[in-house]
């Protein structure tokens, strides 16, 4: 219910842009059913984008706070991004990344500023264009999936924006299959992993096949051999650009190529090469640590350590 509502949410803002967005269940002219008559299984990659000039999105001294929130979140930012361009924003909580990315999917309105996309003002009645153009994949898959089945959650995209089912269903296919859940088509949602969902809400929309994708903590939750497998997905697999926030340096530094923190309402850019530390583990104890010196600092990954 609260994937519905979210769901819906960035369907249909009920922020006060000018004009209506229209919002239901898919109003296809073939029932749902339909859906379940497999078309032959594709596993075509991802059309490539063709070269653009103008902007995907453009802001323009944006400023932001929540209601009733003394706290500037944003403040006179400028941003441009282009449906090539892959960037990352680290930073720890709170800083308002997600909130940034709220803003770019019009799910939250400036206080003060302009947002522009393809070169034209952003106003309500071209929220569903720019959404999608524009996928948003939700930190937390409840948030995105909503269908009780994966077939169904991965084609109501593209059933919304006007795909007949048989098209629809090609399209989810083939989504399903560059996220490596081939043959997941009739398994319940709620009964899946949570790598599984994860990889379901890349699935849901990429399936709508838009230019660029906005991406909330991919990384975050994941246990290691799914995390990489996203990562083998985001930078092998998918012809797209991309705005991922995250606080995980080294997924960002792997997927994308600019990187930004959010410092003083702003974005500022950062070295991707800066010198930083990490935590590790070890196979006999799973409590990440920290070795500034001594025994084990410097030893290179396979060597035994203890
Ligand atoms: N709907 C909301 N209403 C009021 N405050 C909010 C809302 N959503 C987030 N915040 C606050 O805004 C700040 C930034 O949140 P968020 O954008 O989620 O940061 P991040 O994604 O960097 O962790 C936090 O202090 C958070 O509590
Ligand atoms: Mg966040």
């Amino acid at each position: 219910m609260v994937g519905l509502l979210w769901h819906r949410a960035l369907l249909e803002s009920k922020e006060p842009y000018t004009a209506p967005i229209q919002c239901s269940r898919p109003q296809t002219q073939e029932p749902l059913e339909a859906l379940s008559n497999p078309d032959e299984h594709t596993t075509t990659s991802m059309a490539a984008l063709p070269e653009q000039s103008t902007p995907l999105l453009e802001l323009e001294q944006v400023s932001f706070s929540y209601p009733g929130s003394a706290r500037q979140l944003l403040s006179n930012l400028d941003f441009s991004f282009s449906p090539r361009q892959r960037i990352g924003i680290i930073g720890p909580t709170g800083l308002g990344k997600t909130t940034f990315l709220h803003l770019l999917v019009g799910l939250v309105q400036p206080r003060q500023g302009s947002i522009r996309f393809r070169g034209e003002a952003l106003s309500r009645s071209r929220l569903r264009e720019l959404r999608s153009s524009l996928g948003f994949v939700f930190q937390n898959p409840e948030d995105q999936l909503f269908s009780p089945t994966v077939l169904e959650d991965v084609a109501f995209g593209p059933l919304n924006l006007g795909d007949k089912a048989a098209e629809a269903r090609r399209k989810a296919s083939e989504a399903l299959d560059l996220v490596g859940l081939a043959g997941y088509e009739d398994r319940i949602t709620h009964k899946l992993s949570g790598g599984e969902k994860k990889l379901l809400s890349l699935a849901t929309i990429l399936a709508m096949r838009p230019e660029a994708m906005l991406l909330d903590e991919p990384s975050i939750g994941l246990d290691p051999d799914t995390r990489s497998h996203i990562l083998e997905v985001i930078t092998e697999r998918l012809d797209l650009g991309l705005i991922i926030v995250s606080h995980d340096w080294d997924f960002l530094y792997q997927a994308t190529e600019e990187l930004y923190t959010l410092e003083r309402g702003r974005l500022a850019a950062k070295n991707r090469d800066v010198l930083h530390e990490h935590l590790h583990s070890h196979p006999s104890g799973d409590v990440p640590h920290e070795h500034v010196d001594g025994p084990g600092h410097g030893v290179e990954a396979g060597e035994s350590e203890s």
